[in-house]
């Protein structure tokens, strides 16, 4: 299946000049929901992932599906304020500025293979920043899945020496 028919391209969104991927229409079709899901699981077996982690809110969309597929469990990195239990934070840059992403301390055991999952790498802030919450807590960053990696952003330096897989490049 070509899944780049069912990414619909918005040009000037959020703000000029950017061409943003709307991934909303592969999730509104099961057929190439399912093929995109089917895909990143073949990787997590591939991996040998015990646990999916993914950032939200997009992460969420295609790391549960893989999760529930291979029955095994997902811990969300939320943004600060919204997991109830003690957590741990990382920094990570934007465009103007600071954020922090953040894990419940629980979360993952240590020695746990983790497949970490979401829908785009852009610039790899995200990732980089949910790599360095698993390695915190003990785990074991098996892989990286994404549908899209915008490859002239080259997010992947940030990624040297993991293994990375993104299913539909731009
Ligand atoms: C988007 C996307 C990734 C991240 C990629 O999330 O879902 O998580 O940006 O960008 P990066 O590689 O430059 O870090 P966003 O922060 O827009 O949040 P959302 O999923 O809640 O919309």
């Amino acid at each position: 299946m070509d899944l780049k028919q069912f990414v619909t391209v918005v040009p000037d969104y959020p703000k000029k000049g950017i061409s943003f991927k709307d991934i909303t229409t592969i999730m509104d079709n099961g057929e190439a929901y399912k093929y995109a899901t089917d895909k990143i699981v073949e990787y997590a077996k591939e991996m040998d992932a015990d646990i999916i982690v993914g950032p939200e809110a997009r992460g969420f969309i295609i790391g549960c599906p893989v999760a529930y597929a291979l029955e095994i469990g997902f811990a969300p990195v939320r943004k600060p304020g919204k997991l109830p239990r003690e957590t741990i934070a990382v920094d990570y840059d934007l465009e103007y500025g600071v954020d922090q992403l953040t894990i419940h301390k629980d979360a993952i055991k240590p020695g746990q293979r983790v497949l970490i999952v979401d829908d785009l790498l852009a610039t790899g802030g995200t990732v980089e920043a949910t790599v360095k919450l698993v390695e915190k807590l003990g785990g074991v960053v098996a892989g990286c899945a994404f549908l899209i990696e915008l490859s002239y952003l080259d997010g992947r330096k940030k990624l040297d020496g993991y293994n990375i897989r993104a299913l539909m490049t731009y």
